[in-house]
């Protein structure tokens, strides 16, 4: 099946998606950027939550969300049902977090180091597939249980 990426950052993360959505573009894969849409100070919640929604609704989409670090749009993207966002910092963690965590959402930072590497990241990401194996299923579906044991 094609890829589609929701996209979204908040200032910090600006120049770093518009980057990697010509990145991804550039591979064939289908864009949706959900802003920002400048480098104007914003919330990264209120991004993460524009992503995180789509990718819920979108049965087999993927997000990408870009801030400072990754690290607050991950929070904030956990908290929408039906999402596994991971905040990978080089290429392993990267193909791991779709091989063993079927991750939906990569969150990367736009400080945290420069869009090249950011690329990689990304490239390892996308080229992954999610393990057959039953033990990663399974620790998968754990993790899906806890959001409606809460
Ligand atoms: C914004 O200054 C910064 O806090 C934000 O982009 C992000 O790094 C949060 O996790």
């Amino acid at each position: 099946m094609a890829m589609k990426f929701y996209i979204g950052s908040d200032h910090a993360g600006y120049d770093t998606k518009e980057k990697l959505q010509r990145y991804l573009q550039r591979k064939g894969i289908e864009t949706v950027d959900l802003g920002a849409h400048s480098k104007e100070r914003v919330d990264y919640p209120d991004f993460a939550q524009k992503v995180a929604k789509k990718v819920a609704k979108d049965k087999g989409s993927f997000g990408l969300l870009v801030c400072g670090t990754g690290i607050g749009m991950s929070m904030a993207a956990n908290k929408v049902k039906g999402i596994r966002a991971a905040n990978p910092f080089d290429s392993y963690t990267a193909k791991k977090a779709r091989e063993h965590n079927d991750a939906n959402i990569i969150c990367l930072g736009g400080r945290s180091y420069d869009a090249r590497r950011a690329s990689s990241i990304l490239g390892a990401f996308i080229s992954a597939k999610p393990g057959k194996e039953k033990r990663h299923k399974a620790r998968v579906a754990k993790i899906m249980k806890l959001e409606k044991k809460q």
